[in-house]
């Protein structure tokens, strides 16, 4: 049984959650940083992660799940080890994101939202990540790559794969 099968916060965590849920009048208005915290912590939001967050803010598991399908930046699925998000938004589209993500998806032999079968990589379609000045922007395991071509993710591949999955 995995971490997020089975998720539970360790008590560093658990004093770390109490002192964010501390700044704010509702512990509700702690949702957002605690899910970042339980994502870092479980690798993905499984409903069992999505359960103990509500559990540990005392609200109830549909305000949970209502933000975590909202936002993009949530996962449900576990996913490789380098997750590359490609952002689709406007300026990232026009300047060549879509080709960009089709060309990742057919170096891979994945589609959109799928990760390789040695679970190295995991290609997803994101909103704007704010950076739209270096559109084209993918983000490689929430490290910002700006004004990427195909030629620079091919090496970001390569690299990893030469580094044998050590992310
Ligand atoms: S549209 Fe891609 S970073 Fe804003």
């Amino acid at each position: 049984m995995s971490a997020a099968e089975h998720p539970c916060f360790s008590d560093a965590r658990l004093a770390e959650i109490k002192a964010v849920i501390a700044r704010y009048p509702a512990a509700q208005s702690a949702l957002l940083p605690v899910l970042h915290m339980a994502q870092d912590d479980f690798g993905y939001l499984s409903m069992e992660a999505q359960q103990l967050v509500a559990d540990v803010l005392g609200i109830r598991l549909m305000a949970v799940r209502e933000v975590v399908t909202f936002y993009t930046m949530f996962r449900e699925q576990a996913c490789g080890k380098y997750l590359l998000e490609v952002c689709t938004n406007a300026s990232c589209m026009l300047n060549g994101a879509n080709e960009l993500a089709s060309h990742l998806c057919d170096s891979l032999g994945i589609k959109v939202g799928e990760t390789t079968p040695d679970g190295m990589f995991t290609v997803t379609e994101v909103e704007c990540a704010g950076a739209c000045g270096g559109a084209p922007v993918v983000q490689v395991n929430n490290i910002y790559h700006e004004r990427v071509d195909t030629a620079h993710m091919d090496e970001v591949i390569a690299q990893a794969r030469a580094e044998g999955g050590a992310a």
